[in-house]
């Protein structure tokens, strides 16, 4: 059984976490039978299974439903579920409300898109025995305010903003961190800097551990494919092929190479 406390040890040791998105039990078998350490319920299903163009419209009725068909298929994996769009950010106490039903639903943890911005509810939940994940850079439920899915902390200012929001994330109770499309050297030094663990996506070789959209990792998502992502079914054989392959990968810090970074 892979746990917070597993995870923060693989921090420590220098051991990269491998993680997935996950939507369904069978993927959740599939990806942890070949080495998948994390798998994430994202709202990023939004996209990859609804074929909307943002992850805004996802309800926390939908999270919780795929958060349970996970928790059903996986067997020692860790995971971790996204708080929706509109079911935390009215207050921690709505927050809690949303993040009980998701570790109702089999969830290990929950995931939350702000930075400083979400301290008081990153207390709250943590504090009532709720671990958080914070996810920092592109904040996808943000992308009308953002102006698109674009690079975040590449100049001086938005940098240290994101270097201190990270800091208080941790500070506030955050037993993991996302960082997404951010500057690659921005990344290893907030990875250096942080005790708990990174997970990053365009972020760089440098953090705790990767993630990545599964339909991107194997290369079925219909839409536009992010610069940082890798189809891992070229030169596979099978699904679980390609997921080995990114596993590896991971491990090896093979994946991302500057082609998928900033
Ligand atoms: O929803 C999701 O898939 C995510 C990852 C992109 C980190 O949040």
């Amino acid at each position: 059984m892979i746990t917070l406390h597993t995870l923060q040890k693989m921090r420590d040791t220098g051991e990269k976490i491998a993680v997935l998105t996950c939507y369904d039990a069978s993927f959740a078998s599939l990806l942890e039978n070949a080495g998948v350490e994390i798998l994430l319920v994202g709202d990023s299903l939004g996209m990859t299974l609804q074929g909307e163009s943002t992850t805004l419209a996802v309800t926390l009725e939908q999270m919780i439903y795929h958060t349970r068909c996970v928790s059903r298929g996986a067997k020692k994996a860790f995971v971790i579920a996204d708080l929706p769009f509109g079911s935390y950010q009215e207050s921690p106490q709505q927050a809690y409300r949303s993040a009980a039903m998701l570790m109702a639903a089999g969830a290990h943890m929950v995931k939350l898109e702000g930075g400083r911005n979400m301290l008081e509810t990153v207390v709250f939940l943590t504090g009532r025995g709720i671990p958080v994940c914070g996810h920092i850079g592109l904040q996808p439920q943000s992308v009308h305010q953002l102006g698109g899915y674009r690079v975040q902390g590449r100049d001086e200012n938005s940098a240290a903003e994101l270097h201190h929001d990270a800091l208080a994330l941790q500070q506030a109770g955050a037993g993991l961190l996302v960082l997404e499309a951010i500057p690659a050297s921005l990344a290893q030094r907030i990875s250096q800097e942080l005790a708990i663990p990174t997970i990053g996506i365009g972020a760089g070789p440098d953090c705790s551990g990767q993630v990545l959209v599964l339909h991107d990792a194997i290369g079925i998502y219909g839409g536009k494919t992010p610069r940082f992502a890798k189809n891992f079914m070229a030169g596979s054989h099978s699904v679980q092929d390609a997921v080995s392959a990114y596993v590896q990968a991971v491990k090896a810090m093979s994946f991302p190479t500057p082609e998928h970074s900033f």
